[in-house]
């Protein structure tokens, strides 16, 4: 798939669509849990052949500012550059509407993750202590590390 090709495939998610829940899963414990936090939400999908590759989920924190809620890649998809390619996508939408930043908030176990939102620009600015250990009732565990604290990333726009 060449540049342009992923450009032209993302878009806005009709409210009457079916939410791509299997991939949002992929960045959350249960559909519960992405009902409560996409609230007011907006999606955005990359979609090939009508088939749903890739997800990010806009939340805005206030008229200026907003946070990427969730951001999920088909797992047959994965590493082959769609996860940045829509990270520097929602990047460059919000700064042609106006917004001065964009936030984004991930696991102390997602390792991966962590060095992915850095690549294009995020910077972590804040450590919500114990946030999946008082909101899941479940130890959450990737690549064997137990996620205990949300680390919040920030890029100024
Ligand atoms: N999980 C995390 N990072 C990965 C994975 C993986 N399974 N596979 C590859 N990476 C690394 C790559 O090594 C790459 O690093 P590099 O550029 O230095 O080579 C980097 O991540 C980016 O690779 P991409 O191909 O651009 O990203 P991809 O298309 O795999 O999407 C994403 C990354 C969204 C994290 C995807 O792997 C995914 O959906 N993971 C499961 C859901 C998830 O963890 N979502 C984020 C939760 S936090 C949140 O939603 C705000």
């Amino acid at each position: 798939m060449n540049s342009n090709d992923i450009t032209e495939s993302v878009r806005k998610l009709h409210t009457y669509e079916k939410i791509p829940y299997d991939l949002l899963l992929l960045a959350e414990e249960t559909i519960e849990a992405i009902d409560k936090y996409i609230k007011d939400s907006e999606i955005f999908v990359l979609e090939k052949k009508n088939k749903i590759l890739g997800v990010y989920v806009l939340q805005p924190i206030d008229e200026r500012n907003i946070e990427i809620k969730y951001i999920a890649v088909d797992e047959k998809f994965q590493g082959q550059g769609i996860g940045t390619f829509l990270l520097e996508y929602a990047i460059f939408e919000a700064k042609k509407r106006g917004l001065e930043t964009i936030t984004i908030g991930t696991g102390d176990c997602g390792i991966k993750q962590l060095q992915l939102y850095q690549k294009v620009g995020f910077e972590i600015f804040d450590v919500k202590k114990n946030f999946f250990v008082d909101n899941y009732p479940e130890p959450i565990y990737e690549n064997g590390r137990l996620c205990r604290d949300m680390v919040m990333l920030q890029k100024q726009l």
